[in-house]
């Protein structure tokens, strides 16, 4: 079978590393590259054996490649995409956020569904091992309905301050920490709760640190199941590390907690203290069928603590818990990897990602464009938005 023509346009940090694993990949040939600062498309066009081009209109006239990566800024993705749509490639891969605008997201769903075209976002979180753990525990009921949830997902100040080197005030500017954190927090909600959508969002932000861009979005998010859940990013950390995460589900039975990236000194870690529905036995058959899936997680037994003289923890009983076991250490882009699969069995659950529903496509995309679009303009109101 001949392989996957791909061209990438914006070539800055996510470009280059989409390019460079591309040109790894087996099934893929990089045909061409394309940065408006043509050194950067050139440079990485030698190392990739990728032609180079300034202007990515030329580049899909010359190529007609059938899978464009489209890694501009986060307000610049529409044209690329609309051109990618207009030059008759099958496939478009794209970075997050879908779009920063609803007028942006709208039009690129449109074209998208007009031309039949397959377009996946790299909401690179799902394959995130524990994320689908998280996934699968929420959505197998293990922690009965979900009631209440909270998922902060923070950068160290760096991130708007220095990333970009001389580029990072006008990139952050132009963007925000809603757009770029929140949008990856949205999406996996939408992923863990599906069909469940968000209705109605209530939110605060603070402008006093940066000034070209909000420090930081805060808000609550009711979906049309009654799932609450709270969502935050900051641009304003002073952290050790360059991203905080964390996140945790409180069900009708049971509680998922995932510190995923602690800021500093705590360890990470992730548990489901499961429903008292689940004995050792049913529980030890799903850590089974995620072993199957490539995630590594144990089964406890624990019984919650009955110390401090006369407070109690709960009842003493014996309750059963899946628990992250061994570190993980991440490598590659595994989104991709899974969406690379999908174009070749031209499905979008290709078999690699079998159980975890659709890759993330553009109906994905404009629902995530229009609730982080509502966080904006509630925070900015001062009111709740109804979407
Ligand atoms: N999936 C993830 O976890 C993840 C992580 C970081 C960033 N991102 C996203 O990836 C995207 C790119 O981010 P980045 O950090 O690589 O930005 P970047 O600024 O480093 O790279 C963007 C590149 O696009 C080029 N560009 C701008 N306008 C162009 C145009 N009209 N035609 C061709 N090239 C153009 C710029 O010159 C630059 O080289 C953003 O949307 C960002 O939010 C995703």
């Amino acid at each position: 079978m001949s392989r996957i023509k791909a061209s990438v346009i914006g070539l800055g940090i996510m470009g280059q590393q989409h390019a460079e694993a591309l040109s790894l990949n087996s099934e893929v040939e990089v045909v061409a590259v394309a940065d408006i600062r043509a050194q950067i498309a050139e440079d990485l066009g030698a190392r990739v054996g990728a032609k180079p081009y300034a202007d990515y209109g030329d580049m899909l006239r010359a190529h007609s490649p059938d899978l464009v990566v489209v890694t501009t800024p986060d307000p610049i993705h529409m044209e690329p995409v609309l051109a990618a749509v207009e030059s008759g490639a099958t496939t478009i891969l794209q970075e997050k956020p879908f779009a920063t605008t609803v007028a942006d997201a709208t039009k690129m769903y449109e074209a998208v569904e007009r031309k039949g075209v397959d377009l996946y976002i790299n909401f690179a979180n799902r394959a995130g091992e524990l994320d689908m753990a998280t996934n699968y525990v929420l959505r197998e009921g293990l922690i009965g309905d979900v009631v209440y949830g909270e998922m902060r997902l923070d950068d160290n100040i760096s991130v708007p301050t220095e990333m970009w080197g001389e580029r990072t005030r006008e990139w952050a500017g132009s963007s925000s920490v809603a757009h770029f954190l929140l949008s990856h927090v949205v999406d996996l909600l939408r992923w863990h709760l599906r069909p469940a959508e968000v209705t109605e969002v209530y939110a605060v932000s603070q402008r006093k640190v940066l000034g070209y861009t909000p420090d930081v979005y805060d808000a609550f998010l009711t979906f049309d199941s009654g799932t609450k859940i709270r969502v935050k990013s900051e641009w304003i950390k002073h952290i050790d590390s360059l991203v905080e995460s964390y996140q945790e589900f409180s069900g009708s039975e049971g509680t998922v907690i995932y510190n995923r990236r602690p800021g500093f000194g705590a360890q990470p870690g992730w548990r489901a203290n499961l429903s008292t529905a689940v004995d050792l036995g049913s529980a030890d058959a799903y850590r089974e069928i995620l072993a199957q899936r490539g995630i590594s997680v144990a089964v406890r037994a624990h019984r919650p603590e009955l110390s401090s003289g006369r407070l109690t923890a709960g009842g003493g009983e014996t309750r059963v818990a899946l628990e992250q076991e061994g570190t993980l250490s991440p490598t590659g882009m595994p989104l991709v990897d899974h969406i690379i699969k999908a174009i070749r069995e031209g499905t979008p659950e290709p078999s690699s990602w079998k159980g975890n529903g659709p890759l993330p496509g553009h109906i994905d995309g404009l629902r995530q464009t229009q609730v982080v679009a509502a966080i904006i303009e509630s925070a900015e109101k001062g009111e709740p938005v109804s979407i």
